[in-house]
């Protein structure tokens, strides 16, 4: 990942001026931020999602190519429902949506009262449950390289042979910070080499991926299934 400007500042300073440099945010600060930005920036962040032109549609498409009809999909950090939850139901599969923000889920109660919305934290989450298909979409880059390495175990506690799991990254190990509405915002890559290797490890095989999917706004999408 390309250094962010706050990155490079940091590296810039850090060896002459470390009382300058003390009041800027830690990446391990910035990264404990994500769960409250969601929630502030709930309603801002809903409209964008909604007015913005859904360029990463192809990929859920794949990724429901690979599930039959009403297979029950895990979608963690689902956002406010629209539109990824909402053509996955469209579509046939059943939707239990797992975020942090209980205003993202509120809105994902009101465009799809029928399906299951939970609001709790992926990294700690245990529903005893497994499902036919695991979503991690524009949410999992924002949790840290141990948090993601974690993760795994997460999908495989929730997945059975066959579940279809498709997650995005960064292209290349790295941590960046973005800015949303004058906030930062944190983002962590691991290597590819080490998610085709959390990825075996934890029973699942890669079916699909690509880095930088010009198709899909440059995004790095896995597509994988439990063996
Ligand atoms: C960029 S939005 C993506 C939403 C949705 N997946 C989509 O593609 O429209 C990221 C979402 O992940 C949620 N999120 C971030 N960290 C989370 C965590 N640790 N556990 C659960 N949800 C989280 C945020 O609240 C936010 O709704």
């Amino acid at each position: 990942m390309e250094k962010s400007a706050v990155e490079r500042d940091e590296a810039a300073e850090s060896d002459t001026f470390d009382l300058v440099t003390s009041h800027l945010p830690r990446m391990s600060d910035l990264a404990n931020r994500i769960v409250g930005h969601y929630e502030k920036h709930a309603f801002a962040w809903d409209r964008d999602r909604q007015n913005g032109s859904w360029n990463d549609k192809v990929w859920h498409d794949r990724f429901i190519d690979r599930l039959g009809n009403g297979a029950r999909v895990l979608d963690l950090g689902c956002g406010s429902g629209g539109p990824v939850a909402q053509h996955m139901v469209k579509r046939g599969l059943r939707v239990t949506g797992v975020d942090s923000s209980p205003t993202m889920i509120s809105f994902c109660r009101d465009r799809l009262p029928n399906q299951e919305w939970i609001v709790a934290d992926m990294r700690q989450l245990a529903l005893g449950r497994r499902f036919g298909g695991i979503l991690a979409w524009d949410s999992f880059f924002h949790l840290t390289h141990d948090d993601q390495r974690h993760m795994f175990m997460i999908f495989a506690d929730h997945a059975s042979v066959g579940t279809a799991l498709m997650f995005n990254t960064g292209p290349q190990r790295g941590e960046s910070v973005g800015v949303y509405r004058g906030d930062p915002l944190y983002h962590a890559s691991l290597s590819p080499a080490e998610y085709e290797a959390l990825v075996a490890q934890f029973g699942f095989q890669v079916l699909e991926h690509a880095a930088n999917d010009a198709e899909a706004g440059g995004r790095t999408v896995w597509l994988c299934q439990k063996q």
